[in-house]
């Protein structure tokens, strides 16, 4: 063999070796339980008279674990008295006491309110983008609804973040950190000639308990 061809030889090996170890590793990371997480993102959208317009996402970050039926349910507990007008996409379980309402009665008014999915065939006018599959989540997939917030902040210095979220599903179960801020999504328009910014962007994220 001659020089120039060992040489080659020897470089090509090395770069055989060198993907085996990044694909050791890879999956050396895996089956140490990167379980992944599910990451729950508010994004303020537009202030209304007493409140505001928020996109909430829920992303599954999770390589391998699907949500199934009969899917997720995402809870909270507000920081003051907020209630929600409506909803997009997605329901709360339960109204709770509007009785102190006239007229215009909201969705929910329930100080912890807990929300699901919507079914496939929901009538178009309840629909939102990425909604509507019976909280059925699978991995690497969002899902997503709209809500409009009542009795509370219309700043972003005076909207106060809700605590104690869950997010249940079939399954062990996962432990969700607190709200923070982050930096407000930028948005680009379909035929991408405009961008846009959330007022408010808030992130959650939960993490799977492992199977004991
Ligand atoms: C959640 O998952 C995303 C995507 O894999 C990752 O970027 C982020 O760091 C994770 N967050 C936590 C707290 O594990
Ligand atoms: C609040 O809004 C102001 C003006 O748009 C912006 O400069 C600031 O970063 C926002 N703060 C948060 C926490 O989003």
């Amino acid at each position: 063999m001659s020089m120039a061809k060992l040489s080659s030889f020897t470089v090509f090996f090395a770069f055989l070796l060198s993907c085996s170890f990044f694909a050791s590793t890879g999956e050396a990371y895996d089956a140490r339980g990167s379980n992944g997480n599910i990451t729950i993102k508010w994004d303020v959208m537009n202030w209304i008279p007493d409140g505001y317009l928020a996109v909430i996402d829920m992303f599954n970050h999770q390589k391998y674990r699907n949500i199934e039926a009969p899917g997720w349910r995402l809870g909270w507990t507000w920081a003051k008295k907020e209630i929600i007008w409506q909803m997009m996409g997605a329901q709360t379980t339960e109204q709770g006491d509007c009785s102190r309402f006239k007229g215009n009665i909201p969705h929910c008014c329930k100080s912890n309110p807990e929300v699901v999915d919507l079914l496939p065939g929901t009538p178009y006018n309840q629909q939102f983008a990425n909604c509507c599959r019976g909280g059925v989540l699978r991995a690497n997939t969002v899902s997503s609804f709209q809500i409009s917030v009542g009795q509370a902040g219309t700043s972003n210095r005076t909207v106060k973040l809700p605590r104690d979220f869950t997010f249940k599903a079939p399954g062990p179960g996962y432990t969700c950190g607190p709200a923070k801020i982050v930096r407000p999504t930028q948005f680009i328009t379909a035929d991408k000639h405009r961008t846009f910014k959330a007022l408010m962007t808030w992130k959650v994220v939960c993490v799977g308990r492992s199977k004991e």
